[in-house]
């Protein structure tokens, strides 16, 4: 599966301890996202002169596009507490409740995955994010009372990879959004040559080159494969990344210079050869790749609409023919695959 491939931008068990040393820490080593940087850091300066909470912030972005090191970065740059939990960890409102009734006023509080909250303390969050407080109902019957908590003010950082899976009552209550996009050429070459300076690999510019476009545009991935060209650069002998151990590394892990690994290219191929070029639907389209739809939707079709290679049209998935032309199938799917 392509979420747990090299060139996926998901999680890694194991992983953690690892990007951590990579991880910006503050919003000056936060690399491109240029205009996201400079409207959070107003909003930063802005709540700390009034010595508020910051507004809830939403985040959304495909998987290793920096959503949970923002949400670390907000909180030390407003030098506040930061408690950190995900969506399916929130089993019950009384966890939810538990974690907002101990939090240090003007603390930012992270739920990762926000789309994958019950409905019952999703409820409950509504209520603290817009009114800062809880209702408890209390007893049952004629007798029930309601108890009503007053919060410290906070500030929710919530991230996902699927804004459309989280309901409107939810998104209309951060006042901040923020989406992240994948990061152009330039910055990807900045964030290579940071993390090669703190990891101490040597590589020149043709290097970091090459591993930019093959990174899909997504820093994890880039830390990912850099790690592995270290791997091929100290086996070989040298020590030093450049072209030549890149070039090589990169066809040993059957990545392309697009970036695409070999599951990328038979998502395409399926959607060529079994489906006429599309359109296909997401489930079908599943089905035929051995894949979840949600690691098709999430991990694997971002990248591939964004480079050019896939559509999505009501009717479904279209291979669109630089597809085509990539893969070898020539220019004569074309019309077929604007079909749509
Ligand atoms: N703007 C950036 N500059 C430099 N490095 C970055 C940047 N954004 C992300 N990274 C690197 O990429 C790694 C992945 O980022 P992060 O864990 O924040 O992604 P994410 O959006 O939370 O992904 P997921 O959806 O899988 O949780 C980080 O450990 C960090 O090293
Ligand atoms: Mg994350």
């Amino acid at each position: 599966m392509s979420a747990d491939g090299i060139v996926s931008g998901s999680f890694v068990p194991g992983e953690d301890e690892r990007e951590n040393v990579l991880r910006p820490r503050f919003l000056s080593e936060f690399l491109g996202q240029a205009g996201i940087k400079a409207n959070l850091s107003i909003f930063i300066q802005a709540a700390r002169e009034r010595g508020e909470a910051l507004d809830h912030v939403f985040l959304i972005g495909p998987p290793g596009l920096g959503k949970t090191t923002l949400a670390g970065i907000v909180s030390r740059e407003l030098e506040s507490d930061f408690k950190v939990t995900s969506a399916p960890a929130l089993e019950k409102p009384k966890d939810l409740a538990g974690i907002l009734t101990t939090l240090a006023p003007r603390s930012v509080f992270f739920i990762d995955e926000i789309h994958r909250l019950k409905p019952a303390i999703e409820e409950m969050l509504y209520m603290a994010m817009e009114d800062g407080e809880l209702d408890f109902i209390i007893g049952q019957g004629p007798s029930a009372r309601t108890l009503r908590i007053p919060l410290p003010p906070f500030t929710l950082v919530g991230a996902t990879t699927r804004a459309g899976m989280v309901g409107s009552p939810l998104v209309s209550r951060f006042g901040i959004s923020i989406r992240l996009g994948f990061y152009d050429k330039a910055d990807m070459m900045a964030i290579l040559r940071r993390s090669a300076s703190i990891l101490e690999i040597k590589i020149d510019e043709e290097a970091a080159s090459l591993l930019a476009d093959a990174s899909r545009g997504t820093p994890r991935v880039a830390n990912r494969l850099l790690r592995r060209m270290r791997d091929f650069a100290q086996v070989a002998g040298g020590g030093a990344v450049n072209a030549a151990v890149v070039k090589d590394g990169l066809g040993r892990l059957e990545i392309d210079g697009y970036g695409l690994e070999r599951h990328d290219r038979d998502v395409l191929g399926t959607i060529i050869e079994k489906f006429g070029g599309g359109p296909v639907g997401a489930e079908t389209l599943a089905v035929s790749t051995n894949e979840s739809v949600e690691t098709l939707e999430d991990y694997v079709e971002p990248y591939l609409i964004q480079a050019g290679f896939l559509m999505r049209t009501p009717r479904g998935r279209v291979a669109t023919p630089l597809a085509h032309t990539h893969l070898g199938y020539g220019t004569k799917h074309e019309d077929v695959g604007l079909q749509f």
